[in-house]
């Protein structure tokens, strides 16, 4: 097991005199779950900000063997990791189960096997001590990533906000005009910026996950060499980036020879047609929109170069979490459940997985 633990606030002791004084301080400790896709991952974190403990465990070496995710092996490992990563993230903070005031699990969209376990893991430890359940989608968890620790985004800058959700399964951008006030604006029409890398990645050769891979190699890169397109849908803002991958495959099909120069160089310009697509449509949507600020997430927006770029462009206000918050975890779906419980949404216990579940 892989596991990356951030941040420990608190020793026991100081936890427990906080969740004595609970009712009158209203401190809300929420423990979260998170198996939507390839990491299994439990936090425990205070009034959607503090974050007690934040337990990833990564399966992306298995998958990496195979070049992609293999869902039902990602299940099985779900399985046999989650109660470990979920005692591990109580340990860490300090808490019990009596301690906490609400679970939170990603219940879509994503892998169908892997969201059961999280979802089954959760009803099956909330059941027996009555803690209210929520089901949390994972694209808001993504979007709520921005608001741990010390950041804030609605008093920073307020509402409307535009936010642009890039990871494996979805580019979107969301206008999000409250908390939980969600409109769809714009979405990817093929591959995902995310599935874009990877799929690169496989085409040059480098291994899985593709965006660090990609990254990696094009810092030894340059964007002379190659040009590739920057893929536009006349009259909207929707992505496609399936196109790019053709002229991936093309261009690698014209070298005799695929040197490691030629990865590199591929990767720098195959990086920046993403990256440059993927801040023009949202530069582009944060103008039509007349937005407060701008919200970067999801795992692409962990990119080295997304993040140096949008910063250079944008004229708005912006927040792009930091890079550990931006794949997947459990605090930002804690984060997000706490924003559900300050409008008394909880879930029933037959609350099921929606796989293709959207905002
Ligand atoms: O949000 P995420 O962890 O999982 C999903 O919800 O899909 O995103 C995973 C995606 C993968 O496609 C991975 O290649 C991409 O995020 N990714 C990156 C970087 N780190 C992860 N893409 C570009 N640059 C990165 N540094
Ligand atoms: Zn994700």
């Amino acid at each position: 097991l892989q596991y990356t633990t951030t941040l420990k606030l608190l020793n026991n002791q100081f936890l427990i005199s906080e969740i004595q004084s609970l009712d009158s301080q209203k401190i809300m400790l929420i423990m979260s779950i998170e198996t939507s896709c390839d990491e299994t991952a439990a936090a425990v974190i205070e009034n959607g900000q503090i974050i007690h403990s934040n337990v990833v465990a990564s399966q992306a070496e298995m998958h990496s063997k195979f070049g992609g995710i293999i869902p039902e092996m990602a299940a099985r490992e779900h399985m046999i990791n989650l109660i470990p990563v979920i005692d591990q993230a109580l340990k860490i903070s300090g808490a019990t189960l009596k301690d906490i005031d609400a679970i939170g699990v990603t219940n879509g969209p994503g892998l169908a096997g892997s969201l059961l376990v999280g979802v089954n893991t959760a009803k099956g430890i909330a059941f027996p001590k009555n803690i209210p359940i929520q089901g949390i989608n994972h694209l808001e968890g993504h979007i709520y990533a921005s608001w741990l620790e010390e950041n804030n985004p609605d008093t920073e800058f307020g509402f409307p906000i535009l936010c642009l959700i890039a990871s494996g399964g979805h580019s979107d951008l969301v206008l999000m005009n409250n908390h939980q006030e969600f409109k769809l604006i714009a979405r990817t029409r093929d591959d995902a910026a995310g599935e874009a890398f990877d799929k690169g990645a496989r085409i040059l050769g480098l291994p899985y996950p593709g965006g660090p891979s990609i990254q990696k190699a094009a810092e030894d890169g340059c964007g002379e060499n190659f040009h590739l397109p920057r893929p536009k849908i006349n009259n909207s803002l929707d992505f496609s980036f399936s196109g790019l991958k053709t002229a991936l495959i093309r261009e690698v099909q014209q070298l005799k020879n695929l040197t490691t120069q030629n990865k590199n160089d591929l990767a720098y310009s195959f990086q920046e047609a993403i990256t440059d697509t993927l801040i023009r449509n949202t530069l582009q949507a944060a103008e039509m929109h007349n937005v407060k600020g701008i919200l970067i997430v999801g795992g692409v927006a962990a990119n080295q170069r997304l993040r140096e770029e949008i910063k250079n462009r944008a004229q708005l206000p912006l927040m792009i979490p930091k890079v550990k918050f931006c794949t997947d975890n459990a605090a930002m779906i804690g984060a997000a459940a706490f924003y559900r419980m300050q409008n008394n949404i909880v879930h029933e216990w037959d609350m099921d997985v929606i796989p293709n579940l959207s905002l």
